[in-house]
């Protein structure tokens, strides 16, 4: 988790004069910093910015209901927002600048009955280190049912489902392609394969980036800013199809600094502060709103095989908290 301080005053408004927000952001860190100076730029207003991954965002909005210290909750995979809305944590709120948004976008706001809205969308796939798999001599996967081959022993990295986002729409994602008993199989025999579970879905990139190891499952975006940072990575898309994230951000119920709040959200939604992601922080998803451009370099998801994934169902609570503990029980617990 890292905690920011109140960001500095734009030359504008007087900041005290606009207030504060209190942001929690699940999107990598040089993102959420950017979208915290550029916004305090912009109008004035003070951001206290903590950043936690999708399931730790979730999770602490929950506990602190009674008492909330988060505004808005930027970012982060759609599911715990779907759950968060479904369990009253989060407030409703149409935003003028909605309009602009993809359809895709507008729907994760049809579907949470106003309280979470679609800010960028992005595919699951592979992550692989190119130069180490090739020392090794192990060829680069093509398909899902690749990766519980031996050749990929001890060479895999996910992220934990209970903490991360991006871990479960891989769980999600294999329930639907393959039915859940089936899914599960897979996982444990995936289970064999995979040296360690991060905390946050980033973390098994990096690892992949630094040759820590030679294989993630990942959101592919994150493939392509670690190659842009220069690091030997290549991204790949299972060849059975594959299961993607309409990231999020939601107003937290009994918000203390609700106009702020719905500030940020308007501005969240506007181009030039959704091209912030790629411009200040190197971030390649795709964006909601239909004037920001696809960053240079960034996925295309039109032209991936996307499973059609059913975020009413996934993006249930007690679904949602039901495959975590399948996963913790079936296949987490598993010795390897
Ligand atoms: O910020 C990169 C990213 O991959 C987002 O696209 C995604 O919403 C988020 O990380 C998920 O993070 P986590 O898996 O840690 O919840």
């Amino acid at each position: 988790m890292v905690l920011c301080g109140a960001v500095a005053l734009g030359p504008a408004a007087p900041a005290a004069a606009q207030g504060a927000l209190n942001l929690t952001c699940s999107v990598q860190v040089e993102w959420c910093q950017a979208a915290a100076t550029n916004f305090t730029r912009d109008t004035g207003i003070r951001v206290n910015m903590t950043q936690r991954g999708s399931g730790e965002a979730l999770a602490a909005i929950r506990a602190e209901a009674q008492n909330p210290r988060t505004d808005v909750w930027f970012g982060g995979t759609g599911d715990p927002h779907l759950a968060a809305a479904e369990e009253n944590l989060t407030q409703a709120y149409e935003s003028p600048n909605s309009a602009a948004l993809q359809p895709w976008a507008q729907a994760q706001w049809q579907q949470s009955g106003g309280r979470a809205i679609g800010i960028y969308a992005g595919a699951i796939g592979f992550g692989i280190n190119t130069e180490l798999l090739a020392r090794k001599g192990i060829t680069p996967p093509a398909c899902w049912a690749d990766l519980t081959e031996a050749r990929f022993a001890g060479e895999i990295q996910v992220a934990n489902p209970a903490s991360s986002g991006t871990a479960y729409v891989v769980i999600a994602t294999l329930v639907q392609l393959m039915g859940e008993d089936e899914a599960f199989g897979y996982l444990r025999r995936l289970h064999a394969n995979v040296n360690s579970y991060a905390r946050s879905g980033t973390g098994p990139i990096k690892a992949v980036a630094r040759g820590e190891t030679g294989l993630s499952i990942s959101f592919v975006h994150d493939a392509v800013t670690e190659r842009n940072a220069g690091f030997p990575v290549a991204w790949a898309t299972p060849c059975e199809g594959t299961g993607y994230e309409i990231g999020s951000m939601s107003i937290i119920r009994g918000a203390r600094n609700l106009a702020q709040a719905r500030r940020f959200y308007d501005w969240a939604l506007t181009a030039p502060a959704q091209r912030l992601g790629f411009e200040a922080g190197g971030q390649l998803q795709t964006p909601s709103n239909r004037d920001a451009p696809l960053p240079p370099g960034a996925p295309d998801l039109t032209k991936i095989r996307l499973i059609d994934y059913d975020f009413a169902r996934y993006g249930r609570s007690a679904e949602r908290r039901r495959l975590i503990e399948r996963w913790e029980r079936e296949v987490g617990a598993r010795p390897r």
